[in-house]
């Protein structure tokens, strides 16, 4: 019987192979809001008094003492169950469904099920129940109708407003709405990803869409920006901040969502096409807590391996081994660090993915053997979600035996669409065993290869299909495993690729390195699995402009390693917007260049001597900082602290820097911005916090800014301007070669700027750049450093009890030393430690204290 379902589903699947080609692809796309039911038909509802909901408390021990269970009923007779529970750190989680809880329960985007905390009623009346933690955290649940205030040591930071809640429960809809406000805020950020600024523009009046969050391909043309537009990825997370509390929501549900925003009340409406409302309260009251307690839930990233910190070069395509030869030998014979070259889909054969086409790949070990060669560089291959339709292909066959494609509305046979390889259907991630199976794939004895291959590239994944009828992705009612109609988990779809991807890389190294993969569609907790870029951006100063809150937002909203293709996917970029690109993008935690097919070679070496001189420089300027950006992601796997911050999240108390998301910090010392526009003869920076100074560290002077204050810093096409923060100390490599596997066992450079006291500060963290003994065996060295001038001491002590430096050491052989001698200017003095007994022995990096 199996046996002939299958026949059937088979058969089914080729019949449809044919079926395809007919496809949509003049039909223009993203619809807006007035095309769309779920946006056009709740953006205006507003619930009367009889459609509003009361609540009424049924049971306030439920979960062990953690959580309220409350009735919602209004005069409609519509009925649901609302829930609340208190969560430990400073959270609260609200559930409202119907009763028989038909709707799906997303899975895989939290890393676990949070731990509950006592919740006691401490006040009830006619009209409201009042409960709290021990933790200082409060709600006041208003009954009549329903609103929820929440608070943080008696501050209110959010509310809940019941008066918006819609539920449709029919078979064409699920679609739902809620609203929260956050009082307290001054502004509100987060609801990555969209080409627009860090702070949410108010759509309330309708003139423009509200944020939509449906991951959604852009296909042969660029996406717009400075729009509420969808992009590849969603995270419904908002942040309020405001200048004494900041707090912060986290809507888990991984439907379609269109968001709109009020910024005269500071509220967001959600409409949801589907799922359950299962809302996260994060109550602050810092912008970093929040940013913590949302981070907390859906898990923080590992570490990636030193290499994916240094520079990528990826095109569409370098089509054949002698392309990846050449490629990679130019960047040694032109003197460019290079770490890893990438490979887009035409290193296949017939875009079939975990195969190598056998006329321009002939010998993929060889190869990779010899990329190894060079320095220990890496080749990353895409990998995407769809599977040629190929009965040759054993891939596909096995998929289709094991009945892993993601299915039709009937629910047995495969879909069939349209992407890179012509008829494709869909590996089902959320069918465990699709997952494994998937994983294995990666294995060396199943895609030729060897550990060179660094990692994968998983893109197309939001879903993409070549169908503008669905607007370029699947049909919303395409089944999943267990029934799962893809209305429900559309946005977490290409997460679960990733997660596949993840497990089979840990499977194929053994679990002994940290898998590398870069995706384009993700959602809350993709952090765990992936890294991500911004997608098909075009080559223009616009472009770059958006590029840089993008990352800032998504470093906010727990996804760090982001960053945008250099210098715009698709267009042909000057020279001058290239040469602005890479000068931006060494400050970006991914620092990646991207070529669309077709589009003129521009490798950094192709240029004249000038502008590769000035590529040069910047791209080392990147390596040289690598030992900063290293300890800023360990530190970010710890914490889930934001690598990149817009000025509000480091000074909250100054009201300039609010706004300003077109400068930036790397952690808390290094400062930067952009060059926006051509021909530029300076550009204008304001330099946060009244107490702290900034140094010019790659201009023609290091020139000395007072927090507090705006400047024009006049620059030429050489450098855009970088500042360290005085009082700060900054490790560096001293030199840099081919790539960071050269570099990585060479001493240190401490670059040490000394504060108005003639007192620096600084951490270093450090490990064998790979593998998971960092996690596993606590081996790992992290020090603070200090150093005062006054008596020329440089102190490292160890800021954790646990850890282990096994073999590990570091070792620092020059100390470079900012003194400000007059207000605007620092002299660079700098000091040799060498073996020689003039000064101090080299130091190896333990606990010790020595003087310069
Ligand atoms: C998508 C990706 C792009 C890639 C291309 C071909 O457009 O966004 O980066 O080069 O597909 O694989």
């Amino acid at each position: 019987m199996m046996e002939l379902l299958r026949l059937l589903v088979l058969g089914m699947a080729l019949w449809a192979t044919t079926a395809v080609a007919d496809t949509n692809l003049d039909i223009p796309f993203p619809y807006n809001c007035s095309t769309k039911t779920t946006c056009s038909s709740l953006r205006l509802k507003l619930p009367n008094e009889n459609e509003e909901f009361n609540a009424q408390l049924v049971n306030s021990s439920a979960n062990n003492n953690s959580t309220l269970l409350f009735d919602l009923t209004n005069k409609r007779g519509n009925k649901l169950a609302l829930s609340i529970s208190a969560i430990e750190g400073k959270r609260f989680r609200v559930i409202v469904e119907e009763h028989d809880e038909h709707r799906y329960k997303l899975e895989h985007s939290l890393e676990k099920e949070p731990n509950l905390v006592k919740l006691t009623i401490v006040e009830t009346s006619n009209i409201s129940v009042t409960a709290q933690t021990e933790s200082g955290s409060k709600i006041i649940v208003k009954t009549t109708p329903l609103s929820i205030e929440f608070y943080q040591d008696n501050a209110l930071t959010s509310i809940f407003e019941g008066n918006r809640i819609i539920f449709e429960d029919t078979e064409e809809s699920e679609a739902f709405t809620f609203s929260v406000q956050f009082p307290n805020a001054n502004r509100l950020m987060g609801l990555h990803e969209h080409a627009d600024n860090l702070k949410l523009r108010h759509t309330a009046d309708f003139s423009i869409d509200p944020y939509r969050l449906r991951n959604t391909d852009y296909g042969t043309t660029e996406y717009s920006l400075n729009t509420t537009k969808s992009m590849y990825g969603s995270i419904p997370v908002i942040y309020g901040f405001g200048n004494k509390t900041s707090s912060g929501i986290f809507h888990h549900n991984a439907a379609e969502q269109w968001i709109d925003i009020n910024n005269n009340r500071h509220s967001a409406y959600f409409m949801v096409d589907g799922g359950r409302l299962d809302l996260f309260v994060l109550l602050g009251p810092s912008l970093p807590e929040t940013v913590r307690q949302y981070v907390d839930l859906t898990g923080k990233p590992h570490l990636p391996q030193l290499w994916a910190l240094g520079y990528h070069q990826c095109r569409w395509a370098y089509n054949t081994t002698g392309d990846v030869m050449d490629t990679i030998g130019n960047f040694d014979t032109y003197d460019f660090p290079l770490d890893v070259l990438w490979l887009d889909i035409e290193y296949t054969s017939e875009r079939k993915w975990f195969t190598w086409n056998a006329s321009s790949f002939p010998d993929p070990v060889k190869l990779l053997n010899w990329v190894d060669a060079q320095g220990h560089r890496k080749l990353v291959p895409i990998s995407d979600p769809h599977i040629k339709i190929d009965p040759a292909y054993k891939v596909y066959n096995d998929l289709l035996n094991g009945g892993w494609f993601v299915n039709n509305s009937d629910g047995l046979s495969p879909f069939v669409g349209e992407c890179w390889p012509g008829n494709s259907s869909w590996v089902d991630y959320l069918n465990p065993e699709a997952r494994d199976y998937y994983a294995q794939l990666h294995l060396y004895e199943n895609f030729p290869s060897t550990s060179a291959l660094g990692g994968y590239w998983n893109d197309m994944n939001e879903p993409t299909l070549f169908d503008n009828l669905y607007e370029r992705t699947f049909p919303f009612d395409l089944v999943h495993h267990g029934g799962v109609k893809h209305r429900d988990v559309h946005n977490i779809y290409g997460m679960l690729q990733t997660m596949s991807t993840h497990k089979g890389l840990m499977t194929r190294d053994n679990g002994t390195l940290r898998p590398f993969i870069l995706s384009r569609a993700y959602f809350a907790g993709s952090q765990r699995y992936a890294n991500k870029w911004s997608g098909d951006n075009w080559g223009d100063f616009e472009d770059l402009r958006y590029s840089v809150p993008m990352a800032l937002t998504s470093n906010l909203v727990g996804l760090p390693f982001y960053g945008a293709d250099i210098p715009g996917f698709f267009g042909t970029a000057t020279e001058e917007l290239l040469v602005r690109w890479y000068q931006i993008g060494i400050w970006l935690p991914f620092f990646r260049a991207h070529a669309a097919q077709g589009s003129p070679r521009r490798e950094p070496f192709r240029f004249g001597n000038k502008t590769q001189a000035i590529l040069r420089k910047n791209m080392q300027l990147r390596y040289k900082h690598l030992p900063y950006w290293y300890t800023l992601f360990y530190e970010n796997t710890v914490t889930g602290d934001p690598i990149l911050r817009p000025l509000l999240y480091q000074y909250p108390e100054d009201p300039v820097g609010y706004d300003l998301d077109d400068e930036f910090l790397i952690g808390t010392d290094i400062l930067t911005t952009s060059v926006y526009e051509s021909n530029a003869t300076s550009v204008r920076i304001y330099f946060p916090g009244q107490s702290d100074k900034w140094v010019l560290i790659n201009g023609n002077s290091t020139h000395l800014y007072n927090g507090g204050t705006w400047a024009n810093i006049p620059i030429d096409i050489t450098f855009t301007p970088a500042f360290y923060r005085a009082g700060s100390i900054i490790p560096r490599k001293p030199r840099v070669l081919r790539s960071t596997a050269d570099i990585k066992n060479d001493p240190l450079e401490l670059h040490i700027v000394l504060d108005d006291h003639q007192k620096a500060k600084g951490r270093l963290y450090s490990d064998d750049f790979e593998s998971f003994k960092y996690q596993n065996e606590k081996e790992y060295l992290y020090y603070s450093l200090a150093y005062d001038d006054a008596t020329s001491t440089l102190t490292s002590s160890p800021i954790d009890t646990d850890n282990s430096p096994g073999n590990l050491t570091v070792q620092i052989d020059r100390v470079v030393i900012y003194t400000s001698d007059n207000a605007d200017q620092m002299t660079v003095r700098k000091v040799e430690i060498d073996n020689t007994g003039k000064k101090l022995n080299t130091i190896n990096f333990i606990n010790s204290s020595i003087k310069l």
